[in-house]
């Protein structure tokens, strides 16, 4: 079928929400979602999101921009930090009004507490700074943003997965979508499309993200010929429950919680002396593998204890009761006895489409794309640099789709109706009938096991020029490999396999982005941590990475970083 709206958003979570209800009533506005949208992965968000409110003691938000460039290393853009940090109260206030149910602290206001790497006074002492809901933030605000979107009727195609986008004469005029109920393929007709389709955790072996985390939306932009920036940058979340990798917010260390080695050593103290267990998450993440490699894991194996046994029972069942729950559910440890143990999951993407602060997506010019933007965690707005603070994601969500919603109402009326093809969704039909008729390969299943293990191994949070060009190698084999998958099912309905073949082909490409960018990078900044290359590198570093899809191998770009208040210096915690 042929759906046609004036602005299309795919992509159901947070960021594609708050970007619908900012245009709600004045434009047509539609969103689709590969998963029913209350389950978009925004509802895994567990800690919270930062406002400089000063509910509990004083703050700024010229320490909350601080915070956010030195924990991005100073790859930050920070003419988008200070936006964000400027924001952020009026964002919190716009959540509350809607519905959000924040906790309260004794005097009646939004309680705030601790997180990693939000300080006072630049960096002396932490700060209590994250607004949260318990500890299911993200659950309650996305069931607050979707209660209000039904209630503005916004249209919703539930189930939809984006395949490709009809990108012609350099401007977007809509997308190809496959609908999982049917097995049909469609064709969105719109003036603006916006991306909105999060991160791609699902790269790594061992991710706190959900299984729709696949990269749709950058992989899209990647194969029809832009850009995407920055994407050496992956950030490992410090505790992930052991082994699977399932997210236990930073906020247990907010509220206290200490992670010890096998000799029950506060370990932080050695490498973060001022900030310790709330450190950023790219040094706390290093930090426990260093312990883990020089043999102080917990009995000689790969991880360490965070431990929460001294905080009481109301503060885990107030403050931390969904973490309570995963340990109990995922590690068989009632938190209130036992230490819970934890290792770095893979956990968000720094690097994306490049998008300006309107969430304008940006070519290789570094000029808006004409009918294209992105929001949320596909996109790279630069705010996050080297590596993210905690819940400055949620933040970005909220404040980053309000003003592309606000951009893009006020644009609208200047955007013209591009034509379609003729037959826009010929090439995925024949991709699909090609996969669905094959009669002998391998099935999908094998090569994305061996793609999550590889970036697992070489792509982590150390990495070295030897390990990155082992990868590049094992992807281009199995970028070869997957060129000739075969489906068990040949169905319509549901078809998973289907569903997986044709993320595997963005995923493949994504895991080759994010290789060669880190293996071009002959430096350590945030979360990328070159063990070849282990200083920071201004001089000839300080700029971010573009890259563009290529006949043989992709091509790099650079372009500067934008300092403003804070000149870099070196990172201390
Ligand atoms: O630890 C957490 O609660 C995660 C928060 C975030 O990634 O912003």
């Amino acid at each position: 079928m042929k759906f046609k709206h004036d602005v299309v958003i795919v992509g159901a979570g947070l960021a594609g929400l708050r970007v619908a209800l900012e245009l709600a009533g004045k434009v047509d506005v539609a969103v689709i979602s590969k998963a029913y949208p209350t389950r978009s992965h925004s509802g895994a968000a567990q800690g919270g999101m930062a406002a400089a409110l000063g509910n509990e003691e004083e703050d700024s938000w010229e320490w909350h921009m601080f915070d956010t460039v030195k924990g991005g290393d100073y790859l930050t853009d920070q003419d988008v930090a200070e936006i964000l940090a400027k924001e952020a109260p009026r964002a919190v206030y716009e959540l509350e009004h809607m519905g959000v149910p924040f906790n309260r602290n004794k005097e009646g206001k939004i309680a705030q507490r601790t997180f990693g790497g939000h300080t006072r006074d630049f960096g002396e002492k932490t700060v209590k700074r994250a607004c949260y809901a318990s500890d299911h933030t993200g659950r309650v605000m996305m069931d607050t943003l979707y209660a209000q979107s039904v209630r503005r009727g916004i249209k919703v195609y539930p189930e939809f997965q984006v395949v490709d986008l009809i990108f012609q004469d350099r401007s977007v005029a809509g997308m190809i979508a496959y609908e999982l109920s049917t097995g049909e393929l469609h064709s969105f007709h719109s003036r603006v499309l916006v991306l909105a389709t999060g991160g791609f955790g699902r790269l790594y072996q061992v991710t706190s993200n959900g299984y729709v985390n696949t990269g749709d939306g950058a992989s899209v932009v990647y194969r029809a010929g832009l850009p995407l920036e920055d994407m050496e940058f992956v950030q490992f979340h410090p505790t992930g429950i052991y082994p699977l990798g399932v997210l236990i917010s930073e906020a247990a260390r907010g509220e206290g919680g200490i992670l010890r080695n096998s000799s029950g050593e506060r370990f932080m103290e050695k490498y973060a002396p001022t900030i310790k267990d709330l450190a950023a998450r790219d040094v706390v993440s290093r930090a426990i593998i260093k312990e883990i490699r020089e043999g102080r894991g917990i009995d000689g194996k790969d991880y360490v204890h965070l431990d929460l046994t001294h905080l009481g029972k109301e503060v885990l069942s107030e403050k931390l009761l969904e973490i309570a729950s995963f340990a109990r559910i995922y590690g068989g440890i009632d938190p209130a006895k036992e230490p819970i143990p934890v290792k770095p999951t893979c956990h968000y993407m720094m690097g994306g489409i490049p998008a300006n602060s309107h969430g304008q997506a940006l070519d290789e010019n570094h000029q808006p794309v004409a009918g294209l933007y992105a929001v949320g965690e596909c996109a790279c707005l630069s705010i996050h640099g080297a590596n993210r603070l905690g819940t400055n994601s949620l933040l970005d969500l909220i404040v980053f789709g309000r003003l592309a919603g606000e951009k893009i109402s006020q644009e609208l009326s200047r955007i013209p109706w591009m034509e379609l093809p003729g037959q826009p969704e010929k090439a995925t039909t024949g991709h699909i009938r090609a996969l669905k008729e094959r009669k002998k390969g391998e099935r999908v299943e094998p090569i994305r096991r061996s793609l999550q293990a590889l970036m697992m191994d070489h792509c982590g949070s150390f990495r070295t020029g030897e390990a990155l060009g082992k990868a590049l190698a094992a992807i281009q084999d199995l970028k070869a490999r997957s060129q000739e998958v075969i489906l068990d099912d040949k169905g319509s309905r549901y078809n998973s396999d289907l569903l997986e073949a044709l993320e595997l082909r963005g995923l493949l490409d994504l895991a080759e982005t994010i290789a060669v960018s880190a293996q071009a990078r002959k430096e350590s900044r945030g979360a990328h941590f070159r063990e070849d290359c282990p200083g920071r590198d201004d001089e000839n570093w300080l700029k971010h990475t573009l890259i563009l899809k290529n006949e043989g191998k992709p091509r790099l770009f650079y372009k500067p970083v934008t300092v403003t208040r804070f000149k870099p210096k070196p990172r201390k915690y």
